[in-house]
């Protein structure tokens, strides 16, 4: 969604706000937009709509530089797509200002500055932000206190970077609920919402909390915590590679990132490997304690994670023993629950800040769930940071809005997660954790002859890219996978696709049915495959066209309407691990066939942090 980027330096510091813009792209954005203080100690803007090479060619052609200025990219919430609406907002042409998050007093902010002679150019919410500033300067305050005074009178989440002409030597940033950090260079300092903005200038980052406010000169950063007192944070070094946000020899991230998958596994499944055996010690200081005192398992997630989540119930259930609920994270927020203190409650999300799944987790905390743990793929993000325990994903960077290494990596968490509480509750003998050791350690094998597939399914998708609908079908443990390949579907291609339990069309989806419907079924042979094997009957008797990905002896007869791809390799238990990467190839073939934007699908963000 929306991403800041700021800079302040002895050089001209626009190609490093471009720079910053064109490296949150990747967050999915609509309008884009850069404010400066020139030499001349005025400010100047530009702003468009559409890409941000649009907006940085305007920036080129008007001559812009400066030493200290700030950009964003906005995903419209609070007005339309319209210049006028896209950030930074400028007040009395003295101050810029740049918001990610949504302020939900604006309406009557907006009458209160309206009163006192505020004229508003735009109808989003953080032009209110920019006034209130300003009519606290007006009062008499420095930047760094008007910002300290304005933030308090807001309700809702933001993170926040300004500029005034009066101050040109420092940048003041603030954040509440949404992702912000410095980054420290010589001589320079940054802002941003995210560190890829900012790579290319330094690793060395500031996290800031809730509630913080900065002041960011060329000479060093102060950091005030939410009583404006002065507080120290720490110092961490990012190992976000910048190869991780280039595209290399491929076309896309999203192909990038499927390909990727055998590194993106190995990498996950290292410290278990290396500690030779499940244990809670992976899961970080506490964790066995955490374990020994629960019993049972309650996962939150939104999307893609909550396939993840749902996939694990089964390996949980299973192997661990434990009673596992999985629930969408914005429907529970909003819930009565009945509180349970031996619940584990696990997040699952790869960006670490999606609104929903943040405000699940402190739902969860204020009803006395103190045991949290927390399956991310972004280190230091919010989400992680709220909960007790955590477990990273080592997928790195993922870029396409439509995840790929991400999902993989957090089946492997979750599996590694259901053998541990195997192991704390004494439900996994020793020869059962010799095995699934192998299994994982055969895994990033699996997964590369699994992308060995990929020109059998580009030539199904030839005769997928004119369908407007399509039927995927799982059973067990399958069937989340299933409902990911749909969702994989919809998002880049733009066909509406539905999964369901194979078992389930009869009631009701079997109507839909007829010979332009392509009907795509994960078919391993495991001890479903006859039940799967019948319902495929169900299909065929009604003329849909069958696309079966099984297993090397799921015995599956071919003809005109039933094509059949075989996975390489058994992997039992990880199975549906292995049963992802056809479904996502095949969404991205599809999408190159009909021509969609891969990486940047319409109305779609990479991190939802907004309702
Ligand atoms: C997946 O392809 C999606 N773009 C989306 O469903 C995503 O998984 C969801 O928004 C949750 O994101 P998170 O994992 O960063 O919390």
């Amino acid at each position: 969604m929306c991403g800041i980027v700021g800079a302040i330096a002895n050089r001209n510091v626009v190609p490093v706000l471009v720079e910053g813009l064109n490296r949150l792209e990747y967050r999915g954005y609509d309008s884009a937009g850069i404010a400066v203080i020139n030499a001349a100690d005025e400010v100047r803007r530009v702003r468009r709509t559409g890409r941000v090479a649009e907006m940085a060619g305007a920036a080129e052609q008007e001559g812009l530089t400066a030493d200290i200025g700030i950009g964003h990219t906005r995903w419209a919430t609070h007005g339309g797509v319209t210049e006028s609406n896209a950030h930074p907002h400028v007040s009395f042409g003295e101050l810029a200002l740049v918001h990610n998050g949504i302020i939900e007093n604006h309406e009557e902010q907006r009458a209160k500055l309206t009163a006192q002679g505020y004229v508003f150019e735009s109808q989003t919410d953080t032009e209110v932000i920019a006034h209130l500033v300003h009519s606290y300067q007006k009062q008499g305050m420095d930047l760094l206190h008007a910002v300290q005074h304005a933030v308090k009178e807001l309700h809702g989440a933001f993170a926040i970077a300004v500029i005034s002409k009066k101050e040109p030597n420092r940048l003041i940033a603030a954040r509440m609920g949404c992702p912000l950090l410095i980054g420290l260079g010589e001589n320079e300092n940054f802002i941003a919402s995210d560190v890829s903005a900012i790579l290319q200038a330094t690793r060395r980052v500031i996290f800031l909390e809730e509630g913080d406010t900065a002041e960011v000169t060329r000479e060093g950063v102060v950091v005030f915590d939410d009583n404006d007192q002065v507080i120290e944070r720490e110092v961490h070094v990012s190992d976000v590679s910048l190869s991780s946000l280039e595209l290399g020899p491929y076309k896309h991230f999203m192909q990038k990132e499927i390909h990727e998958q055998p590194r993106a596994v190995a990498d996950t499944i290292e410290a278990v490997v290396d500690n030779n055996g499940f244990g809670p010690e992976l899961f970080g200081d506490g964790a066995e304690e955490v374990f020994a005192n629960i019993d049972r398992v309650k996962i939150l997630a939104c999307g893609t994670s909550y396939y993840a989540g749902l996939t694990a119930k089964y390996w949980i259930e299973s192997i661990a023993d434990l009673t596992c609920d999985v629930e969408i994270a914005s429907e529970y927020r909003y819930r009565k629950v009945v509180a349970d203190p031996r619940q584990l409650v696990v997040t699952i999300s790869q960006s670490g800040e999606t609104l929903d799944t943040m405000e699940a987790l402190k739902y969860a905390k204020s009803l006395g769930q103190e045991q949290t743990l927390s399956i991310c793929n972004v280190p230091e993000s919010a989400i992680p940071r709220a909960s007790k325990l955590v477990y990273y994903t080592r997928a790195g960077a993922e870029i396409g809005v439509a995840s790929t290494k991400a999902f993989t990596t957090q089946l492997v968490a979750l599996f590694t997660l259901a053998c541990t509480l195997a192991k704390v509750k004494g439900n996994l003998t020793p020869e059962e954790e010799l095995g699934y050791l192998e299994d994982l350690r055969q895994l990033p094998g699996s997964v590369q002859h699994a992308l060995n597939i990929e020109p059998q399914i580009a030539a199904w998708a030839e005769k997928f890219a004119p369908k407007e609908n399509a039927l995927f079908l799982g059973r067990g443990v399958h069937y989340p996978i299933a409902l990911e390949g749909a969702l994989k579907l919809k998002e880049i291609s733009y066909i509406h696709a539905e999964a369901y339990p194979a078992g389930e069309l009869k009631h009701g989806p079997l109507a839909l049915v007829d010979e332009s419907m392509p009907v795509v079924v994960i078919a391993p042979n495991d001890r479903l495959l006859e039940k799967v094997k019948s319902n495929i009957q169900e299909v065929r008797a009604r003329g849909g066209e069958m696309f079966v990905f099984a297993d090397l002896d799921s015995n599956f007869t071919e003809s005109d309407h039933v094509h059949v791809i075989r996975a390489p390799r058994h992997t039992g238990v990880l199975s549906p691990i292995v049963h992802t990467i056809p479904v996502q190839l095949l969404a991205y073939h599809v999408s190159l066939a009909r021509g969609t934007d891969v990486d940047k699908p319409r109305n779609l963000a990479k991190a939802v942090t907004v309702e």
